[in-house]
């Protein structure tokens, strides 16, 4: 039985690589921090499994890594655990270059230690964030980069140094450059997964508004779920090599806006422009959109679009298993369901109170 190890495992990336790496028969291991509340929420419905282990350890903490890769001698690591939201790497640029930069060659230099160099196999989440301020559209393997937020700049050493731990000890370690994947895990803070909660609390009459920064900036999104899969295929490869891994598609921030409104009910229709441009449910006349100053960037990446043709030929991938107007549908119905969950929640709980006289 191969013996794989995660780190991140309770993000959206890890769960989805747990269960597939479950699935493939891997006895799985996690490293996970402590906190102070529940964030098992991702991978609660594997816990149980008997060849699924958690373990503490943090990316800011190398005692914590070599003891854990010393224990669990796994043939592949996944490098996942990152501070990976791009805005808040402007809040904390400190903290996000310990994890994002320093915490990769952490994991390398254990693996070195614990003697496993030659044995372990190991694949370091890389994004296409590193290529920022793009310098060709589509990027693929060979477009230059240009980091263009404390996190790119960051991940950026942790490609290289994944980069020279390859060239200069013959270790099996590779960069997947991922463009963005979402799906109905994905954190609540980043663009999707904002607007297909928003989109299904506004149909179900549990939110005024939704706020968004710059509506004009193009993502290649695909499905997270399609995405762990190529994580693992990279690491099964002959040779080690980086790759770009997305769909080959482009859609705007609005466009996603719009489709996600629109599996929720609402037909929107989007007038004005720049801090005054609006959404508004064409049924009703309201403005559902708006457009705010906080979620703007100092410096926001705004034209990513991947080439994949290398993940398809050589990894045989496919980049568009589920598509983008799937993606959209998968996340929208998911969310309206949780919230037609809380809102029967209240209504239980209510009538509980009502029932005991504490609400009239
Ligand atoms: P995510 O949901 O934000 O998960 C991040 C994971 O990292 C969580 O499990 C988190 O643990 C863990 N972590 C953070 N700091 C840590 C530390 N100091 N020590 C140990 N673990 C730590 O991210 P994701 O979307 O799954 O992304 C996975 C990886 O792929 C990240 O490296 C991200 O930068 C990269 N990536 C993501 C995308 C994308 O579109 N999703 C695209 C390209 C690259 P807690 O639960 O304890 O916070
Ligand atoms: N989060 C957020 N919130 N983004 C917004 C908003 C908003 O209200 N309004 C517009 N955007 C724009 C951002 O300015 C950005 O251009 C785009 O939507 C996508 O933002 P995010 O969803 O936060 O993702 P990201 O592209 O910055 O970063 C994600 O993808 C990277 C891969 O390209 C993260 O998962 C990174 O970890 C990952 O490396």
């Amino acid at each position: 039985m191969k013996k794989a190890l995660i780190t991140g495992v309770t993000g959206q990336d890890g769960s989805y690589l747990s269960e597939f790496l479950l699935e493939k028969g891997y006895d799985v291991h996690g490293i996970i921090r402590r906190s102070s509340v529940d964030y098992r929420e991702r991978i609660a419905h594997i816990e149980e499994n008997e060849h699924f282990h958690l373990h503490f350890g943090d990316l800011c903490d190398s005692i914590s890594l070599v003891k854990v890769i010393n224990e669990v001698k796994p043939d592949e690591i996944y490098n996942l655990a990152a501070q990976s939201h791009v805005q808040v790497s402007f809040d904390v640029p400190e903290f996000t270059a310990d994890i994002d930069a320093t915490g990769v060659l952490r994991v390398l230099e254990a693996v070195r230690i614990c003697g496993l160099a030659d044995k372990c196999r190991i694949y370091q989440a890389s994004t296409s964030e590193l290529y920022g301020r793009v310098e060709e559209v589509p990027q693929n393997e060979n477009t230059p980069f240009h980091p263009y937020s404390p996190y790119a700049v960051a991940k950026q050493y942790g490609f290289w140094i994944t980069k020279e731990y390859r060239e200069a000890y013959n270790m099996f370690c590779c960069s997947g450059i991922l463009f963005n994947h979402e799906s109905e895990r994905r954190g609540e803070t980043f663009v999707t997964r904002k607007i297909t909660l928003a989109a299904a609390r506004i149909a179900q009459g549990k939110q005024e508004k939704l706020y968004l920064g710059n509506l004009d900036s193009l993502r290649d999104w695909g499905y997270a779920k399609d995405y762990v899969e190529c994580m693992w295929l990279i690491l099964q490869h002959d040779k080690p090599e980086d790759f770009v891994i997305a769909t080959g598609v482009q859609h705007s921030v609005r466009e996603f806006c719009q489709l996600a409104f629109h599996h929720a009910g609402i037909e929107l229709k989007f007038m004005g422009e720049g801090m005054e441009e609006k959404g508004i449910d064409k049924a009703t006349g309201k403005v559902v959109v708006e457009v705010s100053p906080d979620f703007y960037r100092p410096t926001d990446v705004v034209n990513l679009w991947g080439e994949p043709t290398k993940a398809k030929k050589e990894l045989g991938w496919n980049p568009t298993k589920t598509t983008f107007e799937q993606l959209v549908e998968i996340m929208v119905k998911h969310d309206m369901e949780k919230v037609a969950a809380e809102r029967l929640k209240e209504q239980v709980d209510l009538s509980e109170f009502l029932e005991k006289g504490i609400v009239k």
